[in-house]
């Protein structure tokens, strides 16, 4: 998402102002059912938002705690895994090892954890297999395209029938109650716009390969079997949310999109990222793109169990307002920064891994923008128990989290960084086989 983009629809969240000037979230003209969808989602994003965020983390602190025996391993294993199968943390242990996951599918909205937990997708609905890998016209999609498949209103829990690679024409427009479950085959969404999640809620991503992402051209794209809008020119995000609530993305990978991998702006919030593997970028994840949209106080997001890999720059994540909590991922690459912000987010680093680049002047894991240190000292970013390697340094500020209803001690004791080996080594789309562990 690009940022300071967004400005005026900010409005719209507060005053539900009808007379709108075009060009609001790519959105060419905001008529009366984007009003609708907007004003709906920001009822869900309040309901979503947790007064007391630390008590989310704290569960899923001592979930991890549970799980997991300490190694002090220091590198990846690079090696392909052939033993069986271990799943190394709290979300995978949940499905991963059964068998039985091809007919158990939907099991998996039972595993969701942290801000993003209430995420359960189409569980309610039916399955519906995408066959036909081609997307060529947005205002009719054909049916057994994926497009086809997210613009239906009821929920779905969509799979796929083959192994396949879409290059979406124009960005992916989905609607609420859907999960995209791309288990046991190979599907690559490659070389086209990415995925939308705009004033929607309740969606799952699973196991998809994204990459080489560029902008959509825009134009009419239909976005609900009910509705076809005009759209102006997408970002070239991978995946981004705005005004969404209730999201989990779970063991993507993800490469080389011309703006943002995972972006969620405009009040977007109720957000699980795990399991995720990110190479090849330069603006990783943005959570909030402008300081005028203090909607963002709202945003609630989990960072758990990703490997942020080869070849990334910045941003992950960089955010605005909210609470991140950026929980066990291993950070074995970065060439500017890791984690950054502005306007007083607050960021909880904890039982993290990072391994700093060679570069002297680089090894500086946060970094803030737009505020004098007598300000940002004020904003609270702490670490806890994270590992730092090769020179890696974490500059805290604000307030020690004071862990409600548990002591901030047992916060920090849960989850040592020299975990997060074994707790990210499978991250990224697992490569799944009928009747057996993924
Ligand atoms: C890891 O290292 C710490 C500190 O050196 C040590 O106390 C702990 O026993 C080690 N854990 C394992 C599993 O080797
Ligand atoms: C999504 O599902 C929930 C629960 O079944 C339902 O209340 C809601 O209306 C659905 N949302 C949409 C936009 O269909
Ligand atoms: C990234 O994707 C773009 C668009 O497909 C492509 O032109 C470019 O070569 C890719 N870059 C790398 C490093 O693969």
């Amino acid at each position: 998402m690009a940022e300071a983009k967004h400005n005026s629809i900010l409005f719209f969240f507060f005053s539900f102002i009808v007379v709108i000037p075009v060009l609001h979230a790519n959105i060419g003209e905001f008529d009366a059912y984007w009003q609708q969808k907007a004003k709906e989602a920001e009822k869900t994003a309040f309901k979503t938002y947790s007064p007391h965020p630390e008590k989310i983390t704290n569960s899923l602190n001592k979930q991890v705690d549970a799980t997991l025996m300490g190694t002090n391993a220091t590198r990846r294993n690079l090696k392909k895994y052939n033993g069986p199968c271990l799943a190394t943390n709290p979300i995978d242990r949940c499905w991963r090892c059964r068998p039985d996951w091809m007919d158990n599918r939907k099991r998996l909205a039972d595993c969701v954890q942290g801000f993003g937990r209430n995420a359960i997708g189409g569980k309610e609905g039916r399955f519906y297999i995408v066959t036909d890998s081609s997307d060529d016209d947005m205002v009719n999609p054909k049916p057994g395209t994926l497009r086809h498949a997210v613009i239906q209103e009821e929920p779905l829990w969509i799979i796929f029938g083959k192994s396949m690679s879409i290059r979406l024409n124009q960005e992916l427009m989905m609607t609420s109650n859907k999960t995209i479950d791309a288990r046991g085959k190979n599907v690559h969404i490659a070389y086209g716009a990415g995925i939308t999640i705009q004033f929607v809620q309740n969606i799952i991503i699973h196991g998809l390969h994204i990459h080489d992402i560029v902008p959509g051209s825009g134009g009419m794209i239909r976005d609900s079997v009910n509705h076809v809008g005009f759209r102006t020119r997408s970002d070239g995000d991978g995946i981004s949310l705005f005004g969404a609530a209730n999201v989990w993305i779970d063991h993507v990978s993800m490469s080389n999109c011309s703006d943002g991998i995972i972006d969620a702006i405009m009040g977007s919030t109720g957000i699980t990222i795990s399991n995720g593997h990110f190479t090849n970028h330069n603006e990783v994840m943005l959570f909030g793109a402008n300081e005028a949209h203090v909607i963002d106080k709202i945003m609630q997001i989990t960072v758990a169990f990703n490997h942020f890999g080869q070849g990334l720059i910045q941003r992950m994540p960089r955010c605005r307002y909210g609470f991140v909590h950026v929980l066990n991922n291993d950070y074995t690459h970065w060439l500017m920064y890791a984690i950054g912000g502005s306007s007083q987010p607050t960021i909880i680093s904890q039982g993290n891994r990072f391994i700093a680049p060679p570069n002297p002047d680089a090894k500086l894991i946060t970094h803030r923008d737009y505020a004098a240190e007598e300000e940002w000292s004020k904003w609270q970013w702490r670490s806890e128990g994270d590992v730092m390697m090769n020179g890696a340094f974490f500059v805290e500020s604000g307030e020690p989290l004071k862990g409600n209803p548990f002591s901030r001690l047992e916060m920090i004791k849960a989850k040592p960084g020299s975990y997060v080996t074994r707790l990210t080594r499978f991250s990224g789309s697992l490569d799944c086989k009928p009747n057996q562990p993924c």
